[in-house]
């Protein structure tokens, strides 16, 4: 395993950072005063509560509450776990993520890099004999594709022959063994061993090549076309360590590069259409590998994008496939995504299509595409007669189970209410009809509009506590004025004893960000209370106020730390969200304290 990123690092990283270009590939922010704004990424809102502060390199959302580091963007918003989270800025940043205790030396990390090398290799192979094979050249360009897109998407030529790879990459007995855990070289079985010669056979002959890049942009694997017409038409890596079918989408790396921020995806099924699609300045199609949508892919689709249209052939697979996408899509249909149906008039596919009518008339088709809750509703409703009360009853029936599927939610409710519309029903009667809960869950649903979901101070005995620790980190420098940390750390308080531990970084580093400052608390467990005050709205102070304000506070501090605080906050704890058990004793031994 790999070993622990450093958190002087995370720290540099954050420094080289800005939250706002970070965000700002990803979603639209518009400045707005000293902030930047949009609508929330993580909550349907027409009106834009999403608020970025460059200064304090944080993020913040007045409608459902979310917050955090550029870091924490990330892992929200594009799903990554920590790591990748910080493996994707260092990137940004052109940095080499370090790791404890050296590189990863890990034999099966080597053997990966030397696949993706050897993968590297294969792919120029491919190209470079493209580049010398008429055939293959009239082939595209039969095909109207031009130069300047084949070069895009890496397009090659696998040559004819059973050994050209083997030979080419297969001189050793480490090279045979990459090439066949990398699904380039197959190994006669037994039985033709006996006849022929013995060993091994290329895979890819006398192929068009497709490289299929990972989000890195890294070769994992190839699709390999016919030139005529021989079987299989398409012929796909095997599974390998670096290539799952299931889990790839062709075309995402190339849809990345291209643009910056990703509006939409088109998903479609082969990869003649996403390459077509590109040359057509529709750059934003992408394939799966001859497999059903799977959920892997979904997840994949919503770390960059938050609207998705799926196209299908108008025939009866195409429309099994697409009912097969709809239920895989269903848990994943939340507020501020948009998942639509396209479906293709017969004999037609992407590539076709767009061949014949062009960029525009195609995205006028994508506009018209049906939303998920429209298809859905459709689909159950065919054979069934909606006019009679029976009919009615049984697409309510029918829609049930997928209701189910699809998480609580405003998205959920829109649904519901679709359903309710066409079954002429009121949509709450529906909702429990359904069983389907008749309450959202709260973080989900936007706040009303009298209600910021900003914290506030409350007015309680931590609030001097929480307003303190929440001005130095939005306020940093401030900290010089609190001259001796030790005496909070003294009163054996855990709040103060936190306060402290603040105090004295940035006596040392006083020019730390709010999310440098938050980023070093990620793995305690103070860390989401401290990401929420630097969130808190406060009074806009300049320093030297700020710095009073602070002074006022130590006193009280301290004169309520101690035992009587810890009580006040456990009961404060008690009536928000319950006690362990273990509190619960410990609020019982403090309170039965004898007093002096
Ligand atoms: P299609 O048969 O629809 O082909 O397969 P296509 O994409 O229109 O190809 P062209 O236009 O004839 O070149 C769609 C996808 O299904 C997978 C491939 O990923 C292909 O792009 N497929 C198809 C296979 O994996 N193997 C096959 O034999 C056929
Ligand atoms: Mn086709």
């Amino acid at each position: 395993m790999a070993g622990r990123i450093p958190r002087a690092f995370i720290d540099d990283l954050l420094a080289r950072t800005d939250i706002i270009e970070v965000i700002g590939s990803r979603i639209p922010l518009k400045k707005a005063g000293r902030e930047w704004k949009a609508n929330c990424p993580f909550h349907g809102e027409k009106t834009p509560s999403f608020t970025v502060n460059q200064q304090k390199q944080f993020y913040h959302c007045f409608g459902c509450g979310v917050h955090g580091t550029a870091l924490s963007f990330l892992m929200e918003h594009d799903r990554l776990a920590f790591p990748e989270a910080v493996e994707d800025l260092a990137n940004r940043a052109g940095l080499e993520v370090p790791r404890e205790g050296g590189q990863a030396a890990d034999p099966r990390d080597r053997q990966l890099d030397d696949l993706y090398g050897l993968m590297t290799h294969v792919d120029q192979h491919f190209r470079d004999a493209l580049k010398e094979n008429d055939r293959a050249k009239d082939y595209l360009k039969q095909r109207g594709l031009v130069g300047e897109t084949a070069a895009r998407y890496h397009l090659g030529y696998a040559p004819a022959g059973w050994d050209m790879a083997l030979k080419k990459f297969g001189a050793t007995d480490a090279g045979r063994q990459a090439l066949l855990t990398a699904g380039l070289i197959i190994e006669r079985n037994a039985e033709q061993e006996k006849s022929s010669s013995p060993g091994f056979y290329d895979r890819f002959r006398d192929r068009i090549m497709f490289p299929i890049r990972d989000s890195r942009g890294r070769v994992v694997g190839f699709g390999g076309r016919v030139l005529d017409q021989g079987e299989p038409k398409y012929l796909n890596s095997p599974e390998t360590p670096l290539f799952h079918k299931g889990r790839e989408l062709y075309g995402l790396f190339e849809v990345r590069q291209e643009l910056r921020h990703i509006e939409r995806l088109l998903v479609v099924e082969g990869y003649m259409d996403v390459v077509r699609l590109s040359q057509a300045e529709i750059h934003y199609a992408v394939a799966t590998l001859g497999t059903a949508t799977t959920p892997d892919h979904l997840n994949r689709i919503f770390r960059v994008t938050s609207e998705v249209v799926f196209a299908f052939d108008g025939d009866r697979a195409g429309r099994q496939a697409a009912w097969r996408a709809l239920e895989t899509c269903l848990p994943f249909a939340k507020e501020g995504r948009q998942l639509k149906f396209l479906f293709l008039p017969d004999g037609h596919d992407p590539d076709t299509l767009v061949a014949l009518e062009g960029k525009e008339a195609f995205e006028r088709r994508l506009e018209g595409s049906l939303p998920l809750s429209e298809y859905l509703v459709k689909q159950l409703s065919t054979d069934i007669n909606l006019a009679s009360i029976d009919g009615r009853a049984r697409l309510a029936e029918l829609a049930k189970p997928l209701i189910a599927r699809v998480p609580e939610g405003i998205y959920r409710e829109l649904l519901v209410d679709r359903l309710a519309r066409e079954v002429r029903m009121p949509a709450p009667r529906l909702m429990s009809l359904l069983g389907a809960g008749e309450r959202a869950e709260p973080r989900s649903l936007p706040q009303s509009r009298n209600h910021s979901a900003r914290p506030r101070l409350s007015s309680g005995r931590g609030s001097v506590l929480k307003q303190t620790l929440a001005r130095l980190i939005q306020q940093p420098a401030v900290a010089r004025v609190i001259k001796d940390p030790e005496s909070l750390r003294l009163t054996g308080d855990r709040g103060l004893a936190v306060l402290a531990e603040l105090v004295d970084m940035l006596h040392v580093e006083p020019h730390l960000s709010s999310a440098q400052i938050i980023e070093r608390w990620r793995d305690r467990p103070e860390h989401d209370r401290l990401s929420e005050l630097a969130a808190l709205a406060l009074p806009d102070l300049d320093e030297a106020a700020a710095e009073r304000e602070l002074l006022g506070c130590i006193p009280s501090l301290l004169a309520g730390a101690g035992p009587e605080r810890r009580v006040d906050e456990l009961i404060e704890k008690a009536e928000l969200e319950g006690l362990t058990e273990e509190e619960k004793r410990e609020l019982v031994r403090l309170q039965s304290r004898p007093r002096t």
